[in-house]
Order: structure tokens, then C-alpha cells, then sequence
């Protein structure tokens, strides 16, 4: 995670450079810095906490110079204080990072030998002085960051200006991104398009290893063999406008109404409602020879994959595993010959999801991803990319990309299954059709939030909340309990409603508020008799279901939800569980959008 942003220009760099950090803090904002060189000379502002802290120290301390980087942080090493916010500086170096330095100890030892002082803790520091060391020992710029790349071990995007050189910026990817933005008399670094989105269009993604100098009117690109190669440029799509909250409270909550449009925008692109079909984008290989489907993903877009297993395995029978990404690639996966390998991410960056995706792609298996951003590394490494179209989330917690990935993962499931030959043109089109019945329905219950929001206000002094839900429910049980904690911070569990009495069924008492998801038919019967179990025990229910008359008289609540066919149900039910922690986030009074210790983009093992 971390958001980067290198300016070489001819204009001053720190407004320009406040832009793009504002368009990279859903990448981390723990701190924020900018680092700038003015008559040769490094000068740097940092401060803890949000930009808006960077802003005005900013403000009160002007920082001149048309050539600049800056930094939003999302700690690992070290505290979120001054003396570890980004830019780290010497006289001679500033740099800024995103990863991690794995073998920043033993070369902080070597350093600390040899005299260096340390300001902070983190494992950046030691790059700023490893490369301060080469120079010092009279190395020629590129020549000491060469040395200095050649002695780090771990994953790192870097972005390095040197005192004296005005003309000069040096960058390095190895395992977090880097992009290379190409301007007229001016050139940039950045941790993606966002961050590049005002200042140019014209990108060149650095591959795993590759480093570049740029000077204002010329960039070389190096191999990890420190051979210069070509790169493409792309011309980016991604707009400079900032994306604001409308007449929203917060991102979030915008995010959650727009749900219905953007969930039809993407199954616009996947069905053809007049035929009743299913088309997916240019297959490169066929779905009918596909044994098994790998679902990799983490987050909310795991538990998307989780959904979507049950869909795979009812409608197309074949066989599916699914897996967190971060436990993935270590548990040496058994893949099947030819094999499809399914990744799932909004922002197409998320470190582990990436390994195992490169894992995959090693094991010989199809490699497809879900993604939201086009550009991604994820996007651009598989042989199928299925894109989400939900439009930039902004809110850190996750809710319309889930949404938009189920869409996909319902609308592959029927192009898998009548590919294996499981349904008939007929059922086909009855699934298009319930598919697109989906809008309408989750706008139906939007127009129903207040009650919703009353409930939530309710139970947002509550200590524990869990949620339980059955069969497909029980995925979406757990997004609810992992979006309450994060917003609220709540503690909350997600649990399949027949294993509660196994353990979790110790916690209830009046004070615990159990949300159950049940909607009507299938094993609705069999949560509803766990749900009286957890009455018996004077556990607060909030029923979702469309069942006439809830479970009983003594409930807490039910939200009463539309009827609709199987394959949406898991689609309307995360509506509800996103309200009830965005409203009770709200009755906390929490940092909605921005919640305490997490990021949008997890770009760290
Ligand atoms: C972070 C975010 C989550 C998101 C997860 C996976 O933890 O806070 O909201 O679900 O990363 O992100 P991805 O971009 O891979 O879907």
C-alpha cells in the first residue's frame, strides 16, 4: 500500500503533487509527505494523520521547487509519527516507498556500523542512507542506485531525487507497481493512473525488476539485469476530474445507492436480455473443458468468491475451490490439468491476490480475473480479464465492486454451465431474466433504508453482533460481520447459522444482537430453528427475509425483504447488511470512509 507520486517538472510541484496524493490516500493515510529540491537543495514537509494535516502544515510553511515527490503512508514499520512519514531524506537523497524492505535489519546493522544516524523507524530509512553511502563513497547517481537496488531484498515501488540534480528522477519497481507518466518537457512517477490522472495520459507500467531514470525530455528503462529495454505506453482512460460525493454524507454511503445502476451497467455488459443469453468477452480457451475453477481473491472479494462457489457447483457442477489469497500459494495447491484459476479484485492491485494469481499462471492453469480497475497489474497478467464496471470506489470499505462481482460471477456461472451442457437454452434465459430483475429490486430496498437505519442505530451500542446465515447466506453473514467491524468497529462475527451451537452460542445473551439472513424456502427453516435456539437463550434477532411474520413474536426486528429467485437473493441481501453498518458507523460517529488502521489497497504480503 502507500501512494507515490514523482514530479520532474517545470511548474511548482507541491500543488500539483497534493492532487495526486489526494487521488492515492485510498492507498493508505497514516501520514503524508512531500519532498521537494530547490537550488539543488532537498527541503521536505511530513505530518502524521490524514493529507489534510500535510495541507496545512503546508500552508503555514510554503515548500517551493518545480521538482518533487510525495508519499501517503499506511504504516508498517514504525509508527504513524513525523519522524517515520515519507519522504526520508539525507542531504544528499529523498526518497519515497511503497512495500516492504525484508532485509531492512541486516543492512540497518551495516549501516549503524559504518556511523549512520537514524531518524525513525522504518525500513525506508535504510534505503535513503544505503544510497547516501554509495554517493558519498563517490559513486555517480545511477551507478549508486544500481548498487543500492542490488542490496534490497523484499517488495518495493521507489521514487529518488538527488541533491544537486535538477534534472534527474529515479525510480524502481520490484513487486508493488510503478507507473512512468510521459509529459511535454516535464515527466512523472506514480503508484498508478490515478495518481497520474492530472498530469498525463501517455503511462508506461514498469514490469517486476525494471528500473528508469527520467529526466524532463528522456526516461531509460532497465531490466533487472540492468539492460535497458523497451516498454509500451498506454494511453490512459482514467479521468482527472476528482470523483465527489454528490449530495452523499460519504463516499460509502454514495457508493451503496449506486448500486443498482451500476450492478445493471455491469450485467449490461455480460447479458443480452432480448436473446435470454450470456455473451463473455473473447474466450482463449473454452469453458467446456474446464475441470475445476480456483477462486482467489481477499476481502469482501473473497467472500464474493465464496458466493460464487455455491452458484458454480449447483449450476454447472464443476468442482470448485476457493481460498483466501494470503494462504493460498503457501499451502503448495493441488491444481487440475488445465484448470481455470479465478481472481477477484476491485482494485486489480492487491499483493496477495497478485502472487497467487502469478502462482496460477506457474501452475499452468487458465488465469482470469475480476476486476474494477482496467489498467491493473492483475488486469493486464491474465488471459481473461472480466471487468466490473462499477465505476471508482472510493470508500475503503468495499460494497458496490461486491455487488458488480457477483453480477459477473452469476452472469460466468450460466456461461459455464451451458458450456458443460448442465442447462438448456431455456434455462439460460430464465436466469438472464432474474439477473435483470436485480436493479429494480435492490432500488426497492434503498427506498426502504429508514427502517434499516432505525435498526441500526439500535444495535450500534452493542459490544458483539454476529451474523448468520445458511448455505449461500452464510458468505454474505460474514461480508456483513467484516463491514460492520471495519466502519464501526463493532466487534462482529460471521457464522453458518448451524454451527453457532458449536461454540459462538456462548456469547449470546440480551445484550448480543444476532442479524439472521434467511430468505424464504431452501434451508430458511433450518435458520429460523437456530434463530429460536438463540432466542431461548435471549439473543436480540434482526431477521432479513421476506418471510410473512418473521420467526416470532418475542424477534427484535425484521427487515422485511423482496421475494426474488436463488441466484439474486445472495446479490439484494448484501444491501441490507451494508446499511446496517454504514448507519451504525454513522451513529458511532467513525471515520466512514476512511477507517483507523486499514487502506483500499493492500499492496503488502
Ligand atoms: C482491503 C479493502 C477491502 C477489500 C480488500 C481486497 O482490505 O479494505 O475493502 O475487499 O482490500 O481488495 P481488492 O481490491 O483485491 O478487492
Amino acid at each position: 500500500m502507500c501512494g507515490i507520486i514523482g514530479i520532474l517538472g517545470s511548474n511548482p510541484a507541491v500543488p500539483r503533487m497534493l492532487e495526486s496524493l489526494k487521488r492515492l490516500e485510498y492507498r493508505g493515510y497514516d501520514s503524508a509527505g512531500v519532498a521537494t529540491l530547490d537550488g539543488g537543495k532537498i527541503d521536505r514537509r511530513r505530518a502524521p494523520g490524514k493529507l489534510e494535516a500535510l495541507t496545512s502544515a503546508l500552508a503555514q510553511d510554503p515548500l517551493p521547487g518545480n521538482v518533487g515527490i510525495g508519499h501517503t503512508r499506511w504504516a508498517t514499520h514504525g509508527e504513524p509519527t513525523e519522524a517515520n512519514a515519507h519522504p526520508h531524506a539525507t542531504d544528499k537523497v529523498a526518497i519515497v516507498h511503497n512495500g516492504i524492505i525484508e532485509n531492512f535489519k541486516a543492512l540497518k546493522d551495516s549501516l549503524l556500523a559504518d556511523g549512520a544516524v537514524f531518524e525513525g523507524e522504518t525500513d525506508t530509512e535504510v534505503v535513503a542512507r544505503l544510497l547516501t553511502r554509495e554517493l558519498n563513497n563517490g559513486a555517480a547517481p545511477r551507478e549508486a542506485f544500481q548498487a543500492t537496488l542490488a542490496q534490497l531484498e523484499g517488495a518495493f515501488a521507489l521514487c529518488v531525487m538527488i541533491a544537486g540534480e535538477e534534472n534527474l528522477m529515479f525510480g524502481a519497481r520490484e513487486g508493488s507497481p510503478l507507473v512512468v507518466g510521459l509529459g511535454t518537457g516535464e515527466n512523472y512517477l506514480g503508484s498508478d493512473a490515478m495518481a497520474l490522472a492530472g498530469l498525463s495520459n501517455r503511462l508506461i507500467y514498469l514490469e517486476e525488476g525494471d528500473w528508469v531514470e527520467l529526466s524532463r525530455d528522456d526516461y531509460q528503462i532497465f531490466d533487472r539485469a540492468n539492460q535497458l529495454v523497451a516498454r509500451p505506453v498506454s494511453i490512459s482512460q482514467v479521468a482527472a476530474t476528482m470523483i465527489d460525493k454528490g449530495n452523499h454524507r460519504h463516499f460509502m454511503q454514495k457508493e451503496i445507492y449506486e448500486q443498482p445502476t451500476v450492478v445493471a451497467q455491469t450485467l449490461g455488459r455480460y447479458l443480452d436480455p432480448n436473446a435470454g443469453t450470456v455473451r463473455l468477452p473473447g474466450m482463449p480457451f473454452d469453458l467446456a473443458d474446464i475441470p475445476k475453477v480456483t477462486l482467489v481473491a481477499c476481502g469482501t472479494s473473497f467472500y464474493a468468491a465464496q458466493v460464487a462457489r455455491y452458484w458454480i457447483e449447483k449450476i454447472a457442477r464443476v468442482p470448485v475451490e476457493v481460498d483466501i489469497a494470503s494462504e493460498f500459494r503457501y499451502r503448495d495447491p493441488v491444481y487440475a490439468d488445465g484448470g481455470l484459476a479465478l481472481f477477484i479484485s476491485q482494485s486489480g492491485e492487491t499483493m496477495d491476490t497478485l502472487a497467487a494469481l502469478r502462482h496460477a499462471k506457474e501452475g499452468g492453469q487458465h488465469v482470469a480475473s475480476i476486476v474494477n480497475v482496467l489498467g491493473s497489474t492483475m488486469a493486464r497478467e491474465s488471459d481473461l480479464v472480466l471487468p466490473m464496471h462499477a465505476g471508482p470506489e472510493v470508500g475503503v470499505a468495499s460494497t458496490k465492486a461486491f455487488t458488480c462481482s457477483l453480477s459477473v460471477l452469476a452472469s460466468f456461472t450460466i456461461a459455464l454451465a451451458e458450456a458443460k451442457g448442465q442447462i438448456d437454452a431455456e434455462a439460460v434465459s430464465g436466469y438472464v431474466n432474474e439477473l435483470e430483475r436485480a436493479p429494480a429490486l435492490m432500488a426497492k430496498i434503498l427506498a426502504n433504508d429508514e427502517e434499516i437505519e432505525a435498526i441500526a442505530r439500535d444495535i450500534a451500542t452493542a459490544q458483539d453482533i454476529l451474523f448468520v446465515g445458511r448455505g449461500i447466506y452464510f458468505p454474505i453473514a460474514m461480508e456483513g460481520a467484516l463491514k460492520l467491524k471495519e466502519i464501526s468497529y463493532i466487534h462482529a462475527e460471521g457464522y453458518a447459522a448451524g454451527e453457532l451451537k458449536h461454540g459462538p452460542i456462548a456469547l449470546i445473551d440480551e445484550h448480543v444482537p444476532v442479524i439472521g439472513i434467511a430468505p424464504n424456502g431452501g434451508l430458511s427453516e433450518k435458520t429460523v430453528s437456530n434463530l429460536q435456539e438463540i432466542m431461548a437463550r435471549k439473543g436480540k434477532v434482526v431477521l432479513l427475509s421476506d418471510m410473512e411474520g418473521g420467526v416470532a413474536d418475542d424477534m427484535y426486528a425484521q427487515f422485511k425483504m423482496p421475494s426474488a429467485g436463488d441466484l439474486i437473493t445472495p446479490i439484494l441481501y448484501a444491501l441490507p447488511v451494508q446499511l446496517l453498518s454504514y448507519y451504525a458507523a454513522v451513529e458511532k460517529g467513525t471515520d466512514v470512509d476512511m477507517p483507523r488502521n486499514l487502506a483500499k489497497s493492500v499492496t503488502v504480503e
